[in-house]
């Protein structure tokens, strides 16, 4: 019989060294009686797949023992374990209870990788009778931290990136790449070649010709089918010189009016950015103009799209004609600069307000009209509760080629407004689009003029009756 007994380990206690070679004793040749019904198990040993640092335990269940005794043995290193509930093992992780009646129990506590194997419940009747149960440790997995690879990544626009990701586990973990947005990854290949792909397998994700639309967050995901799966994120920056779109080029407002004009910001790193005014010198595109501070007559403000891009908005309150001129919005960052500029028209109500006549509403239900035709010019006004309106929509588009026209043509407009932009729009020159669908409110004169011109027709009508 060999179970690898451990002699030096049993001496150090003298009953379980009488325990011992008496389970030896009887497993060596004291046959029991003919007629004596033997010990039995009465259910397979498990199996188990235990996390490591958890706990487990193998169940023995023998019925007719008698005198014999329960041993629990590791097989493959033929270590005795325990006799009855003694511990021969020197582990404090084992112990062994028994309830009394025909069921032992082997107990492993914080398990740990060395412990798997295979475990064996053994009665010594000769000869021997056991079963085995075996024991699978597996170990969530885990993100190593690699020093050459920060959490941080830059790159220039079309440059390369290599993100590393590597786990440790059992058993081996796979490792998977994804956009923390849940937009799918661009990979390019050697030849730059595009696709896009929800995930990506494998422990190197190369991001190469990136773009600014792939900036963001990156996670990398291992797991094991042993939860937890972990995982760890690489926020991916990339730097490029910033780039101004100005839907609204030309902004026609009214005196006394207050105007919002807007510029659309692409920077990476964020940009530092300003506005001017360039009255003096319209022709000049330099930013040799006067710098505009937040403050009653200009509120400057930013709201933040993506990543990377932004809308600036400049407000000027209460027009008055000094107003009137070029405004630049700048944006530069370490990579470059970038400009745009906004035309602010004075819209004259009374004289060059020109609209024609299918953008024109009229309101017609208890207000006052008249249209007349002056020089091919047609001239819509409302008259409604004492004030002059003039109600238009969508009055002029201005695209590169009618720039010209409608820049000598001003629009109505209380605010211009751009129509919002798309958010990570491509850089292309969107039509200008001066919006008004709002009425304007004249100025006092003007509402004078009316009021004269409305006391005229009325006379008119009384001399016809
Ligand atoms: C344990 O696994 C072994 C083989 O790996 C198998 O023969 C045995 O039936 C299993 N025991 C139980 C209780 O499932
Ligand atoms: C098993 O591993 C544990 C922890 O790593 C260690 O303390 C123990 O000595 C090991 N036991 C054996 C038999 O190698
Ligand atoms: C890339 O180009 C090389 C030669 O220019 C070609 O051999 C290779 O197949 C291409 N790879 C892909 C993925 O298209
Ligand atoms: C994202 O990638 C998946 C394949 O992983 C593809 O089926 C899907 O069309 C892609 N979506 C976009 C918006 O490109
Ligand atoms: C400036 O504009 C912002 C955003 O439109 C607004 O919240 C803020 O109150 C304005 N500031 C002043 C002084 O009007
Ligand atoms: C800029 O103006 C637009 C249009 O009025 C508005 O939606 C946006 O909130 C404004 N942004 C800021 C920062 O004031
Ligand atoms: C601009 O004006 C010119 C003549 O003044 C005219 O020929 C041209 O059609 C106009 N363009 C638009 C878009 O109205
Ligand atoms: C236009 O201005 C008038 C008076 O200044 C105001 O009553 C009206 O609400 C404004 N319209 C819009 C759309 O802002």
């Amino acid at each position: 019989m060999a179970y690898g007994l451990p002699y030096g380990m049993a001496s150090r206690n003298v009953a379980l060294c009488v325990l011992i070679i008496a389970f030896f004793r009887t497993s060596l040749g004291q046959t029991p009686p003919k007629s004596e019904i033997l010990p039995e198990f009465l259910a397979l040993l498990e199996n188990h797949t235990v996390t490591q640092g958890r706990d487990v335990s193998f169940t023995c269940v023998v019925n007719h023992l008698q005198s014999y005794k329960v041993a629990w043995i590791k097989s493959d290193s033929r270590a005795i374990l325990a006799i009855h509930t003694h511990m021969v093992a020197h582990n404090p992780r084992l112990s062994v209870t028994h309830n009394g009646h025909n069921t032992w129990k082997l107990h492993v506590t914080n398990v740990q990788p060395n412990d798997s194997g295979t475990y064996m419940c053994q009665v010594n009747t000769d000869p021997m009778r056991s079963q085995t149960g075996h024991m699978k440790v597996v170990i969530p997995p885990d993100i190593m931290d690699l020093d050459d690879t920060a959490d941080m990544l830059t790159a220039k626009e079309n440059g390369d990136l290599l993100l590393r990701c590597r786990a440790t586990g059992n058993p081996e973990p796979v490792v998977v790449w994804r956009r923390e947005d849940g937009r799918n990854i661009t990979l390019r290949n050697e030849n730059h070649t595009k696709q896009t792909a929800r995930t990506f397998e494998g422990e190197q994700l190369h991001l190469r010709g990136i773009q600014r639309q792939e900036m963001g967050s990156y996670l990398c995901i291992a797991s094991n089918g042993v939860p937890p799966s972990v995982s760890k994120r690489y926020k991916v920056n990339v730097r490029f010189k910033p780039l101004i779109k100005v839907s609204n080029q030309l902004v026609a407002a009214p005196v006394d009016s207050d105007v919002l004009l807007q510029c659309y910001v692409e920077s990476s790193p964020k940009a530092l950015n300003t506005w001017y005014r360039n009255n003096e010198l319209p022709l000049k595109t330099s930013t040799s103009g006067i710098k505009l501070l937040k403050g009653d007559k200009h509120n400057i403000s930013e709201v933040t799209i993506n990543d990377y891009a932004y809308q600036l908005n400049l407000t000027v309150r209460r027009l008055d004609k000094s107003d009137f001129g070029t405004y630049t919005c700048s944006a530069e960052n370490a990579f470059g600069k970038a400009e745009g500029s906004i035309r602010l028209q004075e819209l004259h109500i009374s004289k060059s307000t020109t609209v024609s006549t299918r953008n024109t509403e009229i309101i017609e239900k208890h207000t006052w009209r008249k249209q007349t035709e002056k020089k091919g010019k047609k001239y819509s006004y409302i008259h409604d509760k004492g004030e002059l309106e003039i109600i238009s929509k969508d009055v002029s588009h201005t695209t590169p080629m009618s720039r010209r026209n409608s820049s000598s043509l001003p629009n109505i407009a209380n605010k211009s407004r751009i129509s919002a932009f798309p958010a990570p729009a491509p850089a292309h020159l969107t039509p200008t689009h001066l919006g008004a669908q709002n009425g304007v409110k004249s100025s006092r004169d003007h509402t004078r003029s009316c009021y004269v011109y409305f006391a005229m027709v009325i006379l008119v009508i009384f001399a016809r009756n």
